[in-house]
């Protein structure tokens, strides 16, 4: 009787956990794809509400921000162009502890599309390929083995095509990080 119960609770169990897995799939995959800029993110899914200024019912209008005020807290997102970050270099250098929390970084943030061996080929690349769209870049090409780091930090901050800037989801340093690990994937 009491095996009678356990093989019915397992028979139950199963598709359900089957389901919760799938849905979390799904969620983790939507979160990810709208993890970048209100509906600026041609594979948008739901509206992004991070960044969103919510005002409460009848509250005032905010103030308007001074001019020429400078942001002292949030964004870490640089200011430099493109040209100007190409000489940049990690302040910090590289080290194997950092290689390995970028690395921890990289398999949650960035493998879902470039793979976790770098390719270009994660779970989400299929969604571009059937959008048509651009699809992730494989780090370990040519073309990203001759930019330099500073192009690669502004890139992940800033984002470029369809790559979604990080500027405001990973910490300057969690960014020089990912360039490490980009290095490590090029064998360099
Ligand atoms: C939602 C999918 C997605 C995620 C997540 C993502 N990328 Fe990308 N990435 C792309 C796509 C697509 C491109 C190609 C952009 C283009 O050419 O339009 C790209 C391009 C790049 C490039 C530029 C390659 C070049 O030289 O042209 C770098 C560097 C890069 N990604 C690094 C990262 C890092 C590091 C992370 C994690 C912090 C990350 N990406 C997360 C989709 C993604």
């Amino acid at each position: 009787m009491a095996n009678g119960i356990a093989s019915l609770r397992a028979r139950v169990s199963r598709p359900r956990w089957r389901s919760i897995v799938a849905c979390s799939g799904l969620a983790m995959t939507v979160t990810l794809l709208s993890g970048c800029y209100p509906g600026q993110y041609p594979l948008d899914i739901f509206r992004e509400m991070h960044y969103q200024q919510s005002n409460r019912l009848l509250q005032a209008d905010r103030l308007a921000v001074p001019r020429d005020a400078v942001p002292i807290t949030g964004s870490s997102r640089t200011q430099e162009s493109f040209a100007q970050a190409r000489t940049m270099t990690s302040p910090t250098g590289r080290t194997p502890q950092r290689l390995e929390q970028g690395q921890a970084m990289f398999n949650v943030n960035c493998a879902v599309c470039h793979g976790s061996d770098a390719h270009g080929t994660g779970p989400v690349a299929e969604r571009f390929a059937a959008g048509s769209a651009n699809p992730p870049a494989d780090l370990t090409s040519q073309r990203v083995r001759s930019r330099t780091d500073g192009e690669l930090h502004w890139i992940i901050t800033n984002g470029l095509g369809n790559m979604p800037p990080f500027g405001d989801l990973l910490t300057d340093d969690q960014r020089w990080q990912a360039v490490q690990v980009i290095r490590n994937y090029q064998g360099q």
